[in-house]
Parts: structure tokens; C-alpha cells; sequence
């Protein structure tokens, strides 16, 4: 995910900064090249030797030393840095970096580079409710930085409020968002639905189905990572969604519709990757049912065809979950719903479909080109099919 990345992380002096080591764990397993530059505090905090032992390189560390002669490593380092990463950033960090301060490695660094610069702040609240610290923030904001968080929550100082740092999730997420930049994704905007609608019964029951979003969040993922402006329309699943995304969360298909058209307007494709139902409870009861001797009967409705309804010159690809006759029955969809492509799969197959994190998929396009692709990951999956969107994107 990272691979091939250079990437500069500056730790400075907060009690959070054990959080960076994981920050180097994960994108050092993406396939990064880390380089880790830690202030003195850090260093009180974290020992240099976790993070040299989690990325394999040299520690950058007395990086507040004054700069007696100029060394030329720190130059290259901030030369070669497709993105330079301040987590955990403390008051004193931002404050020195606002007035643009070049008297240490670690300034000159920061100063000198022309990647992005993903700025994490943690602190106590107080420092963080400052007005200074906001003005600071808010200069390196205006200069292009992006600042993440900080966030809500509990402090070390026993306190709750502002100034937490963020998930690392929430870092790595803007991380790729930073690096897709250049991604064959930049500046189209995907609406993408995921997961699986569940129709009323009454206030405690619903109609519902086993998707469990992973194709669809896998997709909005990989999109962002290309650099796409991705909106996640969800319908219930059984994993967070992912981080650097729009997401609006819906419950039925009719909310799942109404959200889809309002989105597809102006966006380049629409993916459909949600499980919609294509019946409802014609009414939904207002109160529990009951249980009576005899049986029940619930008068089922079409939903609507939300695919089918969205038109606009963006392109659609539809998904078919089939258990039978699955190049026929894909193909028909493709052709009803007048989508550019569609991937089918076959949900008997215990390896692929609902809830595993593998899939192995058919793709037809509208010449009836019919590829078979083999079992991959739901995420590698995303990406062949993104490879068509972009190619398709690419040719209008
Ligand atoms: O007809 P079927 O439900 O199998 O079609 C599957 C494709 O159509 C999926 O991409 C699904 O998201 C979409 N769909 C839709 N509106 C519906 C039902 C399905 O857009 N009411």
C-alpha cells in the first residue's frame, strides 16, 4: 500500500508518542521506507531503538541540537520525502514550526522540504484552547499543511477535552489521502453504496440480507488511495468504514435511493456495491407484532431500481450476487440496468461473496467481454475493478 514511499515521521516530546511507533509499524509493513526523526523530549518518552527496530534504519534523533554545520543527510531526507509526517506535534512543535523557525535538523527539516506536511497535534487542553496555539494551527493550515485533529477524549493530565491525537487510523488514512494526490483518481468523484438494506417489519424486525459491506468499503478505500473524492453510501455492515471518505449512513433501500441520486449528481461513476432489497414490507407496523395462534402473512412491494433510475453520462457498475447461471443473469442486469460493466460472483462458493475477506469475480462489460478473474483479496478485487473505471474515465 505504501510501497516504494519514502516517508519522513517526526515524533516530538508528548506522552502520546508511543502511538508513533505503531504509525511506523503499519506503514513500514505497507512497504514504506520510514524515516523516524524524534526530538530530545521524544526520546524521553520512546526509545529511539523501538522505532529503529520497526523500520530497520537510523534514528534521527537530538534533533534540537543547533545546527553548527549544516548537514546535508536532513536535506536529502526532506528532498526525498514524498510526505513528511509530525506525530505526535506538541504546542511547542506547531509554535516553532508557525514562525518558521530553521535553528535545528528537525526545524530545518520541516522547512526545507517540498512534500506535504501531515501535522498531528497533542497536548492538554489548555495549551490546545489557547488562543495562540488556534492562530499557530491555523498559519500552518494557511500555508498548505493538512492538520489532523486532535481529538475528544481523555487526557494524560487526567483531564477530558481537546487535544488527544488522534487514531492511527485517522493519521494513516490521511497519509494515503496525501500520497493518492497524483493517483489516477485525482479529482473524479465515486459514489459508492455498501452493505445491505434492512426493510421494516415493525419497530424491532426488518428484512435484511448477509452482505457485509467489505466489498463496498474495500472499493471506497482503494478509491481514496487513487486519489478519488469517494461518498460511502452504507446501509448497515459489519465493519467501521473507512477513514478520509464522505460516508452517509442509511438503513432501506428507498433511503439508500434517495441518497444515491442526490450524490451521483455531478460525480463521475457510480458503484454499486450494496445489497439492496428489491422487496419490502408494503407497510411497516407501528406497533410490535404479536404473537397469535396461526399464521402471518406480510404483504410484500418492489423496491426501486436504483441503479437502473440514475442516468447522467457517469459511469455505472452494477454488482450481481447469483447462484445460478451467473454470466447469464449478470448480463441481463448489465444490459436492464445499463450499466458499463458488472461483477458477478458466485455466492455457493464458500471462498468468495458475503462476509469472507476474498472474492472471486466475473467481469462483463457492454461488448460482452466476459473476464474471469481469479480468488483474490476483496481489496485487490477493488482494484482491478477501479483499474476499468479509471480507464474508462481516462477515454471519455
Ligand atoms: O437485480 P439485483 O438486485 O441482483 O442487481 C444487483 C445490482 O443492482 C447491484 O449493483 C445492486 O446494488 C443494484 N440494485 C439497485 N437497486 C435495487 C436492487 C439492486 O441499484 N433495488
Amino acid at each position: 500500500m505504501f510501497e516504494g514511499k519514502s516517508i519522513v515521521l517526526g515524533v516530538t516530546g508528548s506522552i502520546s508518542a508511543y502511538k508513533a511507533v505503531d504509525i511506523a509499524s503499519k506503514l513500514t509493513q505497507g512497504g514504506a521506507v520510514v524515516e523516524v526523526i524524534m526530538t530530545e523530549a521524544a526520546a524521553e518518552f520512546v526509545a529511539p531503538l523501538s522505532f529503529q527496530s520497526i523500520t530497520h534504519r537510523p534514528v534521527h534523533t537530538a534533533m534540537f541540537a543547533p545546527v553548527t554545520d549544516f548537514d546535508i543527510e536532513h536535506v536529502a531526507l526532506a528532498e526525498r520525502a514524498d510526505v513528511l509526517v509530525i506525530a505526535p506535534a506538541t504546542a511547542n512543535t506547531i509554535a516553532r514550526l508557525a514562525v518558521g523557525l530553521a535553528d535545528d535538523l528537525f526545524s530545518c527539516t520541516v522547512l526545507s522540504t517540498r512534500a506535504p506536511v501531515i501535522i498531528a497535534p497533542a497536548m492538554d487542553v489548555g495549551m490546545y484552547q489557547n488562543s495562540v496555539t488556534r492562530e499557530n494551527l491555523e498559519r500552518l493550515r494557511s500555508r498548505g499543511h493538512i492538520i489532523v485533529g486532535p481529538a475528544y477524549g481523555r487526557l494524560a493530565s487526567g483531564l477530558e477535552g481537546m487535544g488527544r491525537l488522534v487514531e492511527v487510523g485517522e493519521i494513516l488514512a490521511a497519509i494515503h489521502q496525501v500520497l493518492g494526490r497524483g493517483g489516477d483518481l485525482a479529482g473524479r468523484r465515486l459514489v459508492i453504496s455498501a452493505g445491505g438494506t434492512q426493510e421494516p417489519i415493525d419497530p424491532v424486525r426488518y428484512i435484511g440480507n448477509y452482505s457485509s459491506g467489505k466489498m463496498g468499503y474495500a472499493l471506497a478505500e482503494a478509491a481514496r488511495n487513487r486519489g478519488g473524492e469517494v461518498t460511502l453510501i452504507t446501509a448497515p455492515a459489519a465493519i467501521p468504514p473507512p477513514l478520509g471518505v464522505e460516508v452517509i449512513q442509511v438503513q432501506t433501500a428507498t433511503q439508500m435511493r434517495q441518497a444515491v441520486i442526490e450524490k451521483a449528481a455531478g460525480a463521475d461513476a457510480l458503484i454499486m456495491a450494496a445489497a439492496v432489497a428489491d422487496y419490502r414490507p408494503e407497510v411497516a407496523a407501528e406497533k410490535k407484532i404479536k404473537r397469535r395462534p396461526g399464521r402471518l402473512s406480510i404483504e410484500l412491494t418492489r423496491t426501486p431500481d436504483i441503479l437502473g433510475e440514475v442516468s447522467g453520462g457517469l459511469i455505472k457498475v452494477g454488482f450481481a450476487a447469483e447462484s445460478e447461471e451467473i454470466v447469464e443473469n449478470a448480463t441481463r442486469k448489465l444490459r436492464d440496468k445499463g450499466l458499463d460493466f458488472i461483477v458477478a460472483n458466485d455466492i455457493t462458493s464458500a471462498d468468495s461473496g458475503f462476509a469472507v475477506d476474498t472474492n472471486r469475480v466475473i467481469i462483463i462489460d457492454r461488448n460482452g467481454k466476459v473476464d474471469r478473474l481469479p480468488l483474490m483479496l476483496k481489496s485487490e478485487v477493488a482494484d482491478k475493478i477501479l483499474d476499468r473505471v479509471a480507464g474508462l474515465l481516462a477515454g471519455k
